[in-house]
């Protein structure tokens, strides 16, 4: 990929700026923030780090819209986080206007980019941005799933003591508490989850998993996670700066999968060059579509809101 942009150098687009860098994964980087001279700082020191571990990526931080000229591809990070206690939601009414006036830049100066957001509430404000952009749904997404993944990864590999690299596992729904892990689909080496864990013990990691966020943010109470997620955007990054078709789950717009339409949420899809190649869209018994059900309502109870907002 040529070039990319973050916008929001908080600690969530730092996060991101540093694994894409080292990776190699654009030629040019930008960090936006409006804070511009912290961009520019953070972006000095992502492309020394860049520098020291191989990389000829060029990260340029800087406050002005301009620098979107050009970008495949546009993160969305900026915002505040939410604080302990709260809800993703909660942080709607602040970062709904941060995340209108960026998309206002994006449409003056890369209004064909693929965009990745990132920003809180996430699904709500994948909603927004497809909805206002004007772009196809193969072209605006959203990061949650992969995260969620991976700490649900992190909680199956504490409880067998099996090597999380063998581990593979599936979260859908809406980024909150509602959000869907499909223990059926999860498996260490091949063998599915419920040969190793009793029910009791599959159904306290499916609770830590959905208060992953929080539970992080409870402890570091000034800030909430950000170094998992950096990596979770670079993956899906790498899934489209490399044309991989990597089966990553994505916070899409549905067209009537799953039984939804008109609504942004956590499905697999087939992430590739130019996107989202496909939803893939999987058989569910009755009890995993009731979650997803209950998820897809209060993520509808959540973009109504941010419609009347
Ligand atoms: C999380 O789950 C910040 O939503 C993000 O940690």
């Amino acid at each position: 990929m040529n070039k990319l942009s973050i916008v929001g150098a908080g600690m969530v687009g730092e996060a991101a700026a540093q694994v894409i860098a080292r990776e190699e994964l654009c030629r040019e980087l930008m960090l936006i923030d409006v804070q511009g001279e912290l961009a520019q700082g953070k972006a000095l020191d992502v492309w020394q780090a860049a520098v020291e571990s191989g990389s000829d990526t060029r990260v340029i931080g800087g406050s002005d819209a301009q620098m979107l000229q050009g970008s495949e591809l546009v993160v969305i990070t900026a915002g505040v986080p939410r604080k302990p206690g709260q809800s993703r939601q909660d942080v709607l009414s602040i970062n709904l206007p941060i995340l209108d006036s960026i998309l206002a830049d994006i449409r003056r100066h890369a209004p064909t980019a693929t965009l990745l957001v990132v920003s809180n509430p996430v699904d709500v404000l994948t909603y927004r941005a497809w909805s206002v952009s004007g772009l196809g749904r193969d072209k605006v997404f959203g990061q949650a799933g992969v995260l969620d993944t991976a700490r649900m990864k992190c909680f199956i590999a504490e409880q067998t003591g099996f090597s999380a690299r063998d581990i593979t596992a599936l979260v859908l729904g809406g980024h909150g508490d509602s959000m869907v892990p499909l223990m059926r689909y999860c498996a260490v080496g091949s063998v599915p989850l419920a040969h190793f864990l009793s029910t009791e013990q599959i159904e306290r990691i499916v609770q830590r998993t959905r208060q992953g966020g929080g539970e992080i943010l409870g402890l570091k109470k000034l800030g909430s996670a950000c170094d998992a997620p950096g990596v979770a955007i670079a993956q899906m990054v790498d899934a489209i700066a490399n044309g991989r078709n990597r089966i990553l789950p994505t916070v899409a717009i549905l067209d009537g999968e799953y039984g939804r339409k008109d609504i942004a949420m956590g499905v697999p899809c087939v992430l590739a060059g130019g996107g989202i190649e496909r939803v893939i869209e999987l058989p569910l018994d009755a009890q995993e579509q009731a979650m997803f059900d209950h998820s897809a309502d209060q993520v509808m109870r959540d973009i109504a809101e941010m419609k009347a907002l």
